[in-house]
């Protein structure tokens, strides 16, 4: 014989303690979802608050191609090179802290140094993983604490061009500073006769917010830019 369960009557007490054990158990799921939500909101806290600040240290990037890191007084030869070399300047603001010394050990010194603790900059050194060899410089400028929003920029030695090398920069450089540091917003400005450039912020995920803008980068005339976020 078959039996439809939703004939079956229950006796009164018994209903009143079905119901009460189900509004238990759906206050207890309640509670647990709170819980998890409330642990999920400390873990997001403590791993903000354990972002460390853009300046805090030099610090040392590791990627397949490039690694990042302190420049160094063997570093000079190959530093002099790219400070030279017109086709690297061309597209560069003229006021760069390489350009500004005769001396370029004087420089090395120089980098870690006010420039750095009065937070202007910090500039790294690309260094080809395989040999060690400084390929060129990446730079964190123009910080806004307030706003954790700093710019960044890239050279390299005409010799590396070509190698993927400023596009893995350009991602190690983002993925340090949303990972690592309290850096909310990241800018860049590319001259628009440089598209290569242009397309290395492109592949690291900036966007193109501002085309043809005029910028004062040091030259005779203002220069065109266009201004990427990440
Ligand atoms: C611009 C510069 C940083 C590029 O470095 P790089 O290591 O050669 O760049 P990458 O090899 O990582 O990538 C360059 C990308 O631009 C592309 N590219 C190169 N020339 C291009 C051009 N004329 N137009 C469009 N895209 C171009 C490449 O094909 C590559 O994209 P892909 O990987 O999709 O093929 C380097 O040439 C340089 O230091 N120049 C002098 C200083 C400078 O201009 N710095 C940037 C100032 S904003």
């Amino acid at each position: 014989m078959r039996v439809d369960v939703r004939q079956v009557a229950l006796r009164p007490e018994r209903e009143a303690e079905l119901r009460a054990r189900f509004e238990s158990y759906q206050k207890s799921k309640l509670l647990g979802r709170l819980i998890g939500w409330l642990l999920e909101k400390e873990r997001e806290g403590s791993e903000r608050a354990a972002r460390v600040k853009l300046f805090g240290s030099v610090p040392r990037i590791e990627g397949e191609l490039v690694i990042l890191d302190r420049v160094v007084d063997s570093d000079a030869d190959a530093l002099r090179d790219l400070i030279d070399n017109p086709r690297v300047q061309r597209y560069v603001p003229t006021y760069l802290f390489e350009k500004q010394r005769e001396d370029v050990h004087e420089t090395i010194r120089l980098l870690y140094g006010d420039l750095f603790s009065n937070e202007e900059s910090l500039i790294l050194a690309i260094r080809d993983k395989e040999t060690g060899e400084l390929a060129g410089l990446a730079e964190f400028y123009g910080l806004r604490d307030e706003l954790h929003k700093v710019s960044v920029g890239y050279r390299l030695r005409e010799c590396f061009w070509g190698r993927g090398f400023a596009s893995e920069v350009a991602h190690l450089m983002v993925e340090y500073l949303y990972g690592k540091t309290d850096i909310e917003i990241i800018t860049a400005s590319v001259m628009v006769q440089n598209p290569a450039s242009a397309r290395v912020l492109e592949k690291a995920a900036f966007i193109r917010t501002a085309q043809g803008v005029e910028e004062d980068w040091g030259f005779d005339q203002p220069v065109i830019v266009d201004k990427f976020f990440c």
